[in-house]
C-alpha cells in the first residue's frame, strides 16, 4: 500500500507543467471508439481512470498503443462487442460514456452501472430519458444497464438539469443517429466544448457546444482522426491553490486562463496576486489570506470539482468563510479528515462554514475521494509537521505524478509504501 508522506510548510516557486483534462479524455476515449479508423489523442494525461478504461476497451478487442508517454493511438476496427463488464469499469464513474459510446456504434449497449468517486446520490435518470428520446429501450437489472435500438433518431431532449455526463452521453449516440438532436438546459463545462471539437474533427456535425443550446446533426459513419486534449481546468485549480496556501510564486504552465476565471477571482479576493499570459497562470501569494465566500456551480461558475481543495485554503484564512455545494448532495465527507489536521469547519446540509486557524497540524488521514485526495495534499503543504496521506489510489485517479509536480517546486512530499494505515 502506498501513501503520500509531506512535510509542510515549505514555500513553491517555479513551473508547473498541467496535463491534459481528465474530464475530457474520459469521455474522448469512448468517442473514439466509434470511428471507423485510428484515432490518435495527444496530451493524454498519465492517469489511473485512462488506464482503467485503456484496460475495458483492450479486453473487448479496442488496439489501444500508447506511442509516447501522453499519445495514445485508439484503434476500434476488430472491436468485438459492446458490453463494459462491472469488474473492468467498477472503478471509474465516467464508464457511463461507453453507454452513449457503443449505443452510436451498435445501436446496443450492456454497461455496469458507474463507480467512481462516492460524493452523492449520482442518477443517470437525464442520461437514459436522452438515449430514449433518441429511439432506444432500456432496462436495468442486477446493476448492469442495457440498450438497444432499432434505429436512432434525432429528436428534442430538455435536461431537466445541466448535467455534464448526459450532455455528453447524449452528444455521443446522437452523433450516429438519423437526423437533427437539440439539447436544451446542457451543461457548458470546457470539456464538453472539448468532446464535441473532437467528435467534429471525426466528420460529426455537434453545434452550440459551450452554450446551453447544442444541436447535433447525425451522420452514418465517422473516420480517425488526430486529437490534442486540453489542458485539465482542475488540476490547474488544484495548483494555484497550493501555491496560495504555501505561499510562494508558481506558474502554471499549458492552462486556458479563461476556463480558470472563477478560481482565480477568488484567490485575488483573498490577497494573492494573479498574471495571466496566453497559456499561463503566475500566482504569487504571501500566504496571508483573507477569507471568502464560495459558492459551486455549472461552468462558469466555481467547478464543485475545486471545493474539496477550496476548503483545505480557507481553512488557514484570516476570519469566516461560507462554501455553499450547489452540485452534489454530500460532498463534505473529507471535512473530518481536515478537522484532524486542526481545520475548524462546521456543517450544516450543503453548507460548510469555515474558521479560518492560525496553523494546520500534520495528521495522519486518509483521501475519501479524488479531490478530496487533493485537498488533503494542499492542507498538509501548509501544516506545520508531517501528514500522512492514505487510500492515495483515489488521487491517482486524476493526478499526473503529483508527488513529482510538487517536489519539482519545493514542496517536500514523497510517495512511500507501507503496510501501515
Ligand atoms: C461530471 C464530472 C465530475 C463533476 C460533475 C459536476 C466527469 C467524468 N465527471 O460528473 O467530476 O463533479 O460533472 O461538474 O466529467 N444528475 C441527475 N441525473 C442525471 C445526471 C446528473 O440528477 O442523470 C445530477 C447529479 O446528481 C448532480 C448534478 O446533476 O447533482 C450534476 O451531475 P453531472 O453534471 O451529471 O455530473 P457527472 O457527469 O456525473
Amino acid at each position: 500500500m502506498e501513501h503520500l508522506v509531506i512535510n509542510g510548510q515549505k514555500q513553491l516557486f517555479g513551473d508547473v507543467f498541467i496535463s491534459g483534462a481528465k474530464n475530457a479524455v474520459v469521455a474522448i476515449i469512448p468517442a473514439a471508439i466509434m470511428a471507423n479508423g485510428k484515432c490518435v489523442i495527444e496530451n493524454l494525461p498519465n492517469i489511473e481512470d485512462v488506464t482503467s478504461l485503456v484496460d475495458t476497451l483492450t479486453n473487448i478487442g479496442v488496439k489501444c498503443e500508447f506511442t509516447e508517454e501522453n499519445t495514445l493511438i485508439v484503434d476500434s476496427s476488430n472491436i468485438t462487442g459492446y458490453c463494459a463488464a462491472y469488474e473492468s469499469v467498477r472503478k471509474i464513474r465516467a464508464s457511463y460514456y461507453l453507454m452513449g459510446a457503443f449505443l452510436g456504434r451498435f445501436k446496443k449497449a450492456e454497461v455496469a452501472m458507474p463507480g467512481g468517486c462516492n460524493f452523492g446520490t449520482r442518477p443517470i435518470d437525464q442520461h437514459l430519458k436522452g438515449f430514449k428520446a433518441l429511439g432506444a429501450e432500456y432496462t436495468i437489472s442486477h446493476g448492469i444497464v442495457k440498450l438497444s435500438a432499432e434505429k436512432l433518431v434525432g429528436s428534442n431532449i430538455y435536461l431537466d438539469m445541466p448535467s455534464v455526463g448526459a450532455t455528453i452521453n447524449i452528444m455521443l449516440a446522437a452523433s450516429m443517429a438519423e437526423g437533427v438532436t437539440v439539447i436544451e438546459n446542457a451543461a457548458k463545462e470546457p470539456h464538453i466544448v472539448d468532446t464535441a471539437n473532437f467528435l467534429n474533427m471525426l466528420g460529426a456535425k455537434v453545434k452550440g457546444a459551450g452554450t446551453d443550446v447544442i444541436k447535433i446533426t447525425g451522420v452514418s459513419e465517422l473516420h480517425g482522426a488526430e486529437y490534442m486534449i486540453i489542458p485539465d481546468q482542475i488540476e490547474a485549480g488544484t495548483y494555484m491553490i497550493a501555491a496560495a496556501i504555501a505561499g510562494g510564486d508558481v506558474t502554471v504552465r499549458n492552462v486556458i486562463p479563461k476556463h480558470m476565471d472563477p478560481l482565480s477571482a477568488k484567490l485575488q479576493d483573498m490577497g494573492c496576486v494573479i498574471y495571466e499570459g496566453d497559456d499561463s497562470i503566475r500566482i504569487v501569494s504571501t500566504g496571508n489570506l483573507r477569507p471568502t465566500n464560495v459558492k459551486t456551480m455549472t461552468y462558469p461558475g466555481f467547478p464543485t470539482d475545486l471545493q474539496p481543495q477550496m476548503t483545505a485554503l480557507l481553512c488557514i484564512a484570516d476570519g469566516t468563510s461560507i462554501l455553499t455545494e450547489n452540485v452534489w448532495n454530500n460532498r463534505f465527507q473529507y471535512i473530518n479528515e481536515l478537522k484532524r489536521l486542526g481545520g475548524n469547519i462546521t456543517v450544516e446540509g450543503r453548507v460548510a462554514v469555515v474558521e479560518g486557524v492560525k496553523q494546520l497540524m500534520g495528521a495522519e488521514v486518509n483521501a475519501t475521494d479524488l479531490r478530496a485526495g487533493a485537498a488533503l495534499v494542499i492542507a498538509g503543504l501548509a501544516a506545520k509537521g508531517t501528514t500522512t496521506i492514505g487510500n492515495i489510489k483515489y488521487i491517482d485517479r486524476g493526478y499526473e505524478k503529483i508527488e513529482e509536480k510538487l517536489t519539482k517546486i519545493g514542496a517536500d512530499i514523497k510517495r512511500v509504501k507501507s503496510e501501515r494505515i
